[in-house]
């Protein structure tokens, strides 16, 4: 029987650990797992809304970490996890993706001695002003299980000398919670009550702090967000740092009310996935969100200058645009010249929904 501590902290680890939790649940003779939240997010919006649509279960540890600079957050994390560890002494924690408590987890394990899986491994944008580009390197030279989503991070942790023997290639786990709700997110109305049903229209993600904490690259991808609102409906569910600058930089107000812009507070798993799965396109600096949409076959229009998810490029429906308003408007303006459902979905190698349970072998196969 292992035990294995699963850690969460924020938004995007949410739907990759259910999956695994349920899995577990299911193989109990090989499996006793415990969930820690780090409490990196908090807000019901941005945490517990995800529990419930997903299903996980109730944290049994809950470090209430909340917000904070990168040190004091990442060295809050460690503070509390630390205690958790020596008393649950487990075989594995396995830690998801790429945020502060990732890394903050997986250093506290690497000192004591425990093993670490890292799922979502070997992810490389080559961009080391990204905060996540350095969780993700030092997260994979700690850990002692390498679980790869896709071949090119085989590559990529391979090239930075990492032993073969460390690295599987399991496929998305995201994926195997997106095809495990998509039924259930049909009961959502979010579009009905967004007045969007039956029609076209884009949605828009962005918080990366290389986008909303600089006031003039907001607000050039503002004015092309306003410009393809002339089109179509654009429907902008806000994330709390990303409402925080708008505020800060007074662009909450130019923002609202122009075109067909519409900032809605942050959704749910089930009413997001209802959403954007019915979009004409997509448009975002999320990583999770570039995956999601190649895996539907909606396209996704990623304003960023590089990705660290290429096979969305290669094999999807992604294209990377940065964050030029011209750039962002030409790119918008050519898949609204397509057809809708010109591109149909094209996933990527073990992107299948069984991702869990290959995790979960993994994890048994390297006892
Ligand atoms: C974090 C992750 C990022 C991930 C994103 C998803 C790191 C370095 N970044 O970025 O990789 O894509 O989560 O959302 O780990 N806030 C709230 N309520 C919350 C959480 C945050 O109001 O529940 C506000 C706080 O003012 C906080 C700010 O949002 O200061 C940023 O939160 P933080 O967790 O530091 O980073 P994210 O930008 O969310």
């Amino acid at each position: 029987m292992l035990k294995v501590i699963n850690v969460v902290g924020a938004r995007p680890n949410f739907m990759k650990v259910a999956p695994v939790v349920e899995a577990m649940r299911g193989r109990p003779a090989e499996f006793s797992p415990t969930v820690v939240h780090t409490g990196q997010h908090y807000d019901e919006r941005m945490s517990d809304a995800f529990f419930r649509d997903l299903g996980l279960p109730t944290p049994d540890v809950h470090l209430g970490v909340g917000s904070g600079s990168h040190a004091q957050q990442t060295a809050a994390v460690m503070q509390r996890f630390e205690p958790v560890v020596l008393e649950h002494r487990p075989d594995w924690v396995l830690v998801v993706g790429d945020v502060n408590s990732t890394l903050a987890c997986a250093l506290v394990c690497s000192k004591l001695g425990v093993r670490v899986a890292h799922v979502e491994a070997g992810l490389r944008s080559r961009d080391r002003a990204m905060p996540e580009e350095i969780n993700r390197i030092l997260t994979d030279q700690l850990s002692d299980l390498l679980l790869t989503p896709s071949q090119d991070a085989d590559r990529n942790l391979l090239a930075e000398g990492i032993p073969a023997g460390r690295i599987r290639f399991v496929g998305n786990v995201m994926i195997d919670s997106l095809f495990k709700q998509l039924e259930r997110a049909e009961t959502s109305r979010v579009r009905e009550e967004l007045g969007v049903a039956g029609g076209d229209y884009a949605v828009v993600t962005l918080h990366r702090p290389s986008n909303v904490d600089e006031p003039e690259t907001l607000r050039g991808i503002l004015s092309a967000l306003t410009l393809i609102s002339e089109r179509l409906p654009v429907i902008f569910p806000i994330h709390p740092r990303t409402r925080k600058n708008l505020e800060e930089f007074g662009l909450l107000g130019a923002s609202e009310g122009r075109g067909r812009l519409r900032l809605v507070e942050p959704l749910g798993y089930l009413d997001f996935l209802r959403l954007y799965s019915g979009a004409r396109l997509v448009l975002t600096d999320s990583g999770g969100i570039q995956e999601e949409t190649t895996a539907l076959g909606v396209p996704c229009l990623t304003l960023r200058e590089n990705t660290e998810r290429p096979v969305t490029v290669e094999l999807g429906t992604n294209r990377v645009v940065g964050t030029d308003p011209e750039r962002i408007d030409r790119g918008a303006e050519a898949v609204l010249a397509r057809g809708k459902g010109s591109e149909p979905p094209r996933v990527p190698p073990l992107w299948d929904g069984k991702t869990a349970d290959r995790i979960l072998d993994a994890l048994t196969e390297s006892e």
